[in-house]
């Protein structure tokens, strides 16, 4: 396996051919955040026209959306090249109106003007490398590119509210890994990402920057530990 040892072709500790296979055993309830997500998105709007992943990684939401949501054209979007590949693996024979990978970008930086606003961004677990500047740039880029009514979906590795929890909060990860199968320098290596390779933020500090960003309803999808989901309407 490679890890840590060797420097990662993205973000994430893993090269991106190696995403998919360890992803499930390193993040507690990764499956979930899709399908919490799709489940949200079924309960505002069921059939949105557009939907916009950023972050998109190597395409796992959005390989469950396409099926749940056969009538949405989706846009894909991240800024690792070699993600990017391993996702368009996955739609090859997806048909071109209903899916279409965006020029590699971070959501900060992204600049293309979309033919229309669109009715869907998802952002998950992609936006907690950001810099607080960066996260409002993140966040006035989603705002800007979502109708009015639509929505914005994120989820993050988070800080809990005290020290405690942050303590806490690790030892939960490092079982669940440990239980998983992985082996213990490798999960120690892993949890010193927190505050050097992701700069979380707490839940209170979330909700505020939403607010702030001028989303109309901002809402609470899910927690654990140290992962949370939000939701926002525009
Ligand atoms: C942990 S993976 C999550 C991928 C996918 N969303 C999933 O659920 O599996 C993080 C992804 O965020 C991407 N990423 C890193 N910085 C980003 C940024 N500033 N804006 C958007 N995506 C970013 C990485 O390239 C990587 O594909």
């Amino acid at each position: 396996m490679k890890f840590i040892d060797m420097q990662s072709d993205n973000t994430t500790p893993y090269q991106s051919e190696d995403y998919d296979a360890n992803v499930i055993n390193t993040l507690p309830y990764y499956l979930s955040y899709h399908q919490e997500t799709i489940n949200l998105i079924k309960s505002i709007n069921p059939v949105p026209k557009i939907w916009l992943d950023t972050g998109c990684g190597t395409g796992t939401l959005i390989d469950m959306a396409v099926k749940k949501f056969p009538k949405t054209r989706f846009l894909l979007l991240d800024p690792s090249e070699s993600m990017l590949k391993q996702a368009k693996m996955k739609f090859c024979n997806l048909s071109k109106n209903r899916l279409k990978f965006l020029k590699p970008s971070p959501t900060q930086e992204f600049s293309e003007i979309l033919k229309e606003k669109v009715d869907v961004i998802t952002a998950i677990q992609c936006h907690h490398y950001l810099s607080v500047n960066d996260r409002k740039k993140a966040l006035d880029v989603c705002y800007n590119n979502i109708k009015d009514d639509g929505i914005f979906v994120t989820f993050e590795n988070i800080r809990p509210l005290t020290k405690k929890g942050v303590e806490i909060g690790k030892k939960y990860w490092k079982n669940f890994q440990l239980e998983h199968g992985r082996e213990k320098e490798v999960v120690e290596q892993h949890l010193k990402r927190f505050d050097k390779e992701y700069f979380p933020i707490t839940i209170e500090e979330h909700l505020k920057l939403l607010r702030d960003s001028g989303f109309k309803d901002v809402e609470m999808l899910w927690y654990s530990y140290l992962q949370a989901g939000f939701y926002c309407i525009k």
